[in-house]
């Protein structure tokens, strides 16, 4: 049996702790109750819920999360004080994650303590945790930039003192994957307790520096969802553990599926946004544009695939754009039930690379408004959803306020509604007066591209949610904001009626 297919990794998430930490990022307890049960159901192996000691606020978020008696071990960051320590213990906190720096810089000027002082307060305050009955995690803090000989005296000292694990963090990520191998075997060379990897992007090689060490032997890692941290970041969870899994062939108790909507949660919650081309859970992580690509994956996703998209709870998409493909444009089409014959469908294609020439982003709802004229549908007579009228007021003394009317399957309805501004009220009044006819959330809304002066063209782009949970990009462009708005969204809520009624719900 080959040993290195049974090593489990243990995922340690500090999402809540130096993700919080991340610039203008701030949760309320809610959020992180709700972002801590999510990571529990993904099966993380710790979460470090915060450092009690930084708030009274901080130090009940943390009480909170421990009694929520998840599935994992929730953890308290502090420092080596007494204070510090007491705090986490009154969390009721599985462990207590105890960190001190060792790097003579950081010895120096961010806490001021000799060596020895360095040395003194370890043994005393690991010792101090373990009297009260806790798990001990050690942080030597900047161990990569400290001297290497001072550095196995802590984690020595650390180790008979009682320590269960001893984490080394690369905190301002200046290791590379080879120093980062060559350092954790310099440390397991001398300690004997498991050893854990927290590794910063600062050069962007957080991920690949923490698959390093476990290379070298670590057993654990840190990470944080989405990558958030201090700076730069910590290691991205989902890259770490989809690698693991996929290309070390390691365990993790991580639950994969459950990677893509922790990400979407934890986006929502600290409202940074994913980059769309981030590993795993970016909106292009899954999207095939270029032919030969849309081409190979519906014969054989293995060519252009190297994760299965359901693995981690995606879907793969295929975009209409100047280099799509016929093939790609044709799967597309018929995932929505539109079928095309070849004539139609080549033309199709030449008028998505026109508009791809012309700089224009094709979204789903261009690729089946420009299919329905080519397959000579008239547009106006697909539409479930047409817009008759429009009156928006707004002002500094009057709340805004948008009256609607609309045409809905051949019958017209109006509604008023008030709102934060002009835009947000129509909106809403559309959704009032369709949400008998499908119940349709707005995911997302942008206003993408601003050109010229005050009658400048504005772009709205937003995604609406079905009931189903099928999600739908859709955009208009008018000089007026709030009509392209409620252009786009009128098209948004078309697609999904169009797509349900032709899937025959
Ligand atoms: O990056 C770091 O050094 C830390 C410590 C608190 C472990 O986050
Ligand atoms: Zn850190």
């Amino acid at each position: 049996m080959n040993a290195k297919r049974n090593r489990h990794i243990r995922i340690f998430d500090t999402t809540l702790r130096d993700g919080e930490q991340t610039p203008g990022v701030t949760l309320t307890i809610e959020d992180k109750i709700e972002i801590a049960t999510q990571l529990s159901k993904l099966g993380v192996d710790v979460i470090e819920a915060g450092s009690p000691m930084s708030s009274d606020g901080e130090k009940k978020v943390v009480k909170a999360i421990a009694k929520e008696k998840l599935e994992c071990e929730v953890c308290a960051l502090a420092r080596a004080t007494k204070g510090d320590i007491d705090k986490a213990i009154e969390c009721d906190v599985d462990l207590i994650h105890l960190f001190i720096p060792t790097s003579p810089v950081q010895m120096k000027y961010a806490v001021n303590l000799s060596p020895n002082q360095v040395l003194s307060s370890t043994a005393k305050m690991i010792d101090y945790i373990k009297k009260h009955g806790l798990k001990c995690e050690f942080s030597p803090m900047d161990a990569t930039r400290s001297n290497m000989t001072f550095l196995k005296k802590v984690c020595k000292t650390a180790e008979t003192t009682g320590a269960n694990i001893i984490n080394i963090p690369d905190t301002v990520g200046i290791m590379t994957p080879k120093t980062t191998s060559e350092f954790i075997g310099e440390i397991k060379s001398e300690i004997n307790i498991p050893i854990s990897i927290h590794c910063h992007d600062d050069f962007g090689m957080a991920v690949a520096n923490s698959l390093a060490a476990v290379e070298a032997g670590a057993q654990q890692v840190h990470c944080t969802v989405n990558g958030l941290g201090e700076r730069a970041g910590n290691a991205s969870l989902e890259e770490v553990v989809m690698a693991l899994h996929m290309i070390y062939k390691i365990k993790t108790g991580v639950n994969t599926r459950l990677l893509y909507s922790t990400s979407r949660i934890v986006s929502t919650l600290t409202g940074l946004f994913v980059q769309a081309n981030k590993a795993i859970v970016g909106e292009n992580a899954f999207a095939h544009e270029s032919g030969i690509h849309t081409r190979g994956v519906t014969v054989k996703p293995l060519t252009f695939e190297p994760i299965k998209p359901e693995l981690v709870g995606r879907k793969r998409k295929l975009v209409a754009g100047k280099l799509a493909g016929t093939r790609g444009i044709k799967a597309e089409l018929e995932e929505v039930g539109i079928h095309v014959n070849d004539k139609q469908l080549k033309e199709i294609v030449k008028r998505i690379k026109n508009l791809g020439d012309k700089g224009k982003m094709v979204t789903d709802a261009d690729l089946i408004a420009i299919t329905s004229a080519v397959i000579g549908e008239v547009i106006a007579e697909e539409k479930i959803v047409d817009l008759y009228d429009l009156a928006v007021m707004t002002g500094i003394k009057v709340i805004p306020t948008a009256s609607v009317r609309l045409v809905l399957d051949g019958t017209e309805y109006s509604a008023a509604e008030t709102g934060v501004g002009p835009v947000d009220a129509a909106l809403k009044a559309i959704q009032k007066l369709t949400q008998n006819l499908a119940k349709i959330t707005l995911n997302e809304y942008r206003l993408e591209a601003i050109t010229g002066g005050s009658n400048a063209v504005a772009e709205v782009v937003i995604k609406v949610e079905d009931e189903k949970g099928n999600i739908i990009s859709a955009r208009a462009a008018r000089e007026d904001i709030v009509m392209a708005s409620v252009e786009a969204m009128i098209n948004g809520i078309n697609k999904c009626l169009i797509k349900n009624r032709k899937q025959g719900k």
